[in-house]
Formats: C-alpha cells, structure tokens, sequence
C-alpha cells in the first residue's frame, strides 16, 4: 500500500505518449475467448485492470502472455477448464464482458454478478435482455450468473440506454448467433467501434459500429488475428490535456485520435484553453485565466462521463460559477468531497454539481474513491500550493500506465512513497472496498 505525493506549482511542459486504452482492451480481451486461432494485441496498456483480465482469462484455460516486445497473445482451443474465480472476478466489473463470448462459442457461462461500485449501482438489466432475446437461459446462483444456450438465434434487441457494456456484450454474442441480430439504440462511444473492428478481424461480420444501430451476421465460427492495435485511450488523453490547461503549461499529446477528443476539445475551448489538432497529436496550452463553464455529462459523442471529475478538479480554480450535471452515473460527484479538503467550494445536490472557482487549493491528505477521482486529485495537486497526498492508489494503478513516469517528464514533481504506520489503519477497510 502506498500513496502518491504531489506538489504543486509547476506548469507541465513537453510532450507526452498516450497508450492504448483501457476499455476497449479489457473488451477487445474478452472477444479473444471466442476466437478458435491464435490472437495477438498490440497496444495493450500494462495497467492494473488488464493484468487482472490477463488472469481471468487465463483461468479459463487460454494461452495467454505478453512477448518480449509487449503484444499480448492469446489462444483459447477449448471450453473453459473452470470459470473465472469470484476473487479475480469482483476485482473488475469488466468481467461481465466475458457473458457473451462464452456462451456464443461454448453454449456456458458462469461469470460472478459484478456488484455495485462506488460511482453507481451499476445493473446489468440490459445485457441480460440481450442475451435472453438471442436465446440464451440466465440464471443467478449463490451470486453467480449462469447462461446456457445451444446456439444463440439473431433477433432484434433496443437498448433502453445506450449502455457500453451492454452493447459490447450482445454485439459479441450475436457474432456467432444463427441469423441477423439488430441491436438500437447501441452505444456508440469509439471503444465499442475498435471492439467490432476486432471482432470482423476474426472473420465476424458487424456492421454500423459507431452509429445507433449495430447490424451482425452471424457466423458459424471465429478465425484468429495475427495483429490487432488497440486505438489510444481517449480518457487518458484527455486527462493530461486537463492537466496542462489546469497548470497553464503547453502539453503536445502524441499517439491520439483527436476525433475521439472531440466533445473534451470543445468545452476546453470554451473554457478559454488554446487546443491545436493534428492528424495523431493534440496540443494544449493554458496562459491566461479560464472561463467557468457548464459540463452535461451524455452517451459519446457527448462529454464523457469518465472526464466529469477531471474537470470539476480544473474548475475549482476557474473565477467564477461552472455547473456540472452527470447524466450516466448515480453517484459520481464523491471526489468533491475530497477537492473541498484542498479548499475548493463545491455544492453537490444529486446529479448537479455547482463549482464556485477559488484562487487556488491547498495541498491536503486525500484519496481516490474511483478511479477517475483518482485522477482528478492528481490534476488538484499540480494546481494546488504545497503536496497533495493521495491514498487509495490502487484505483488509480487499474486505469494509467506509468502515470508518475510521464508526469515528471512533462516536468511535475510526483512520486509514489509507502504509507506511514498511522495512515495504514484505515485502509484495510478501504481496500476492502477497493472493487468494482
Ligand atoms: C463503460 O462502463 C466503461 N467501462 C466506464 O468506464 C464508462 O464510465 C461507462 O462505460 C460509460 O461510458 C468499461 O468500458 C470497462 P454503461 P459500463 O453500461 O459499460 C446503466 C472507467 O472509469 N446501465 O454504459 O458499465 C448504468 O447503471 C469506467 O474507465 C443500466 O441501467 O457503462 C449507468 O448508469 C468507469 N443497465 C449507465 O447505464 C445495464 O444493463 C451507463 O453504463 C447497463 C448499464
């Protein structure tokens, strides 16, 4: 157990490599299971969530490792040996992901019901309708969902909303699904769009990935794929571009898709950030004060919910009032409490934030309480006078690859240090906690 240290003061400056993302790795890893030859993933970020999904599946009994030069490679021949175990499985919600894929190839699944997390209660009614429209049985025992099938039959499934996961989940299913499935209303964010890419890759035939209807033909099986890159991680990307407008530096981000930016690029602009777009690279740069802005958190391509608590840290600093509503999550707005330990004024009434900007934060003890929290308390610390000492590192270790490494060669001053004696009491519970 460790924290990290920040302090503040320092304007980043430099450039930076952004890696491949998170979430549509962690899917791209699930569709793997349902490919009958070998598969190899570049761009696969070394990052906490994956090295647990790296583990799940490997209990499945796949082949999987990562090469000398970083590609993850994966070969499943055969029907799970065992399914993944609760203690791997609970770690990461992202595990829900895997309900599809097993039941297309194999006709079974058992994956343990991810419970709520600290951002919201995070159901799974809509996979379920989905898998249930083509065919499957589901069942929950002893905490456990089982869905069993013969062969999935394509159908015609709305999603009530557009979720991520529930679009990934029955697009990956339908792949090997007698017929046509019709899936509307899908989510349409660029994680479930490189997920379909994969998966045609495999010799699956999805079409309309990226709109709100997502047609596939079903095939009898999948191939393999002798090379897939993952595409940059948008979130990322996007929270070191908060962070060099929130300590007025000038940041150029390499390896971005600056389409993927797009709904975070307009409101930094907005807010009086200078945002220069090239084919794979943005470049940001703060000099003068900020304006206060209003953020509505919405499905892609609106700003993006993984963003909101970026940007709440960079407004507490902003003159002025900027309104923030979080219209995916329930309970999304808890790093407030933590930035109002640094000094920030912000008052919270359900999914309505209301910053009022201070001249600036003060360096606290404080913890993530999600990931994204996480990162925004690190983006608080940069801006803040004095260190900022963050907790609960381990929610920040599952999203951002070499975090620290890169903020120091943009010229913070960051480090990670053992926790004392006294800070260790309370984070049995905490990691406890840890898990969503
Ligand atoms: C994905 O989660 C991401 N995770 C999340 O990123 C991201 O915040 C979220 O999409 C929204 O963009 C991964 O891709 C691994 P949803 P997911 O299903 O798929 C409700 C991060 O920080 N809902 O689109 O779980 C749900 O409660 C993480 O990287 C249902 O009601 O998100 C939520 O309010 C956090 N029933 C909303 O939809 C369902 O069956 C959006 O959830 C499914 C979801």
């Amino acid at each position: 157990m460790d924290k990290l240290v920040v302090a503040g003061g320092t304007s980043l400056q430099g450039r930076v490599a952004i890696s491949g993302a998170k979430n549509a790795s962690l899917a791209i890893l699930c569709a793997a299971v349902m490919a009958t030859e070998l598969v190899t993933l570049e761009n696969v970020p070394d990052i906490r969530d994956v090295q647990v999904m790296v583990e799940i599946i490997r209990s499945l009994g796949a082949q999987i490792h990562r090469t000398p030069g970083g590609s993850l490679r994966i070969l499943m021949t055969g029907p799970p040996e065992e399914m993944p175990p609760y203690h791997l499985a609970k770690q990461l919600r992202a595990s829900n992901l895997l309900l599809g894929p097993l039941v297309a190839r194999f006709g079974r699944a058992e994956i343990p019901l991810p419970g709520g997390c600290n951002i919201g209660l995070r159901p799974m009614d809509l996979h379920f309708k989905g898998l249930i429209a083509l065919g499957a049985q589901l069942s929950l025992e002893r905490g456990t969902v089982i869905a069993r099938a013969t062969r999935l039959e394509g159908n015609r499934v709305y999603l009530d909303f557009p979720s991520v996961g529930a679009t990934e989940n029955i697009m990956m299913a339908a792949c090997l699904a007698r017929g046509q499935t019709v899936i509307e209303n899908a989510a349409r964010e660029p994680e479930v769009v490189d997920l379909a890419n994969f998966l045609n890759c495999l010799g699956a035939r999805v079409r309309g990935a990226g709109t709100d209807v997502i047609k596939i033909e079903g095939v009898d099986s999948l191939g393999g794929c002798l090379r897939y890159a993952v595409i940059p991680d948008r979130i990322e990307a996007g929270t070191f571009m908060v962070a060099a407008a929130a300590t007025r530096g000038d940041v150029v981000l390499e390896n971005v898709i600056p389409r993927h930016l797009e709904p975070l690029i307009a409101k930094l602009r907005e807010a009086g950030v200078e945002v220069e777009e090239e084919e794979d690279r943005v470049r940001v740069r703060a000099t003068g004060p900020l304006n206060p802005i209003d953020i509505k958190t919405m499905p892609y391509p609106g700003f993006p919910t993984d963003m909101q608590s970026q940007m709440m840290a960079l407004l507490s600093t902003v003159p002025g009032t900027s309104v923030i509503v979080e219209n995916i999550f329930e309970n999304r707005f808890k790093v407030a409490d933590e930035l109002k330990r640094m000094g920030a004024r912000i008052k919270v009434e359900g999914r309505l934030a209301v910053v009022e900007g201070v001249e600036r934060l003060q360096g606290a003890c404080v913890r993530a309480t999600d990931l994204r929290a996480g990162a925004a308390l690190v983006v608080a610390g940069l801006m803040a006078e004095g260190e900022t000492h963050i907790g609960n590192t381990i929610y920040i270790d599952r999203g951002y690859f070499n975090l620290e490494r890169k903020l120091k060669m943009l010229g913070a001053r960051v480090w990670r240090t053992p926790l004392e004696s006294d800070e260790l009491v309370g984070k049995e519970s905490a990691k406890k906690s840890a898990s969503f």
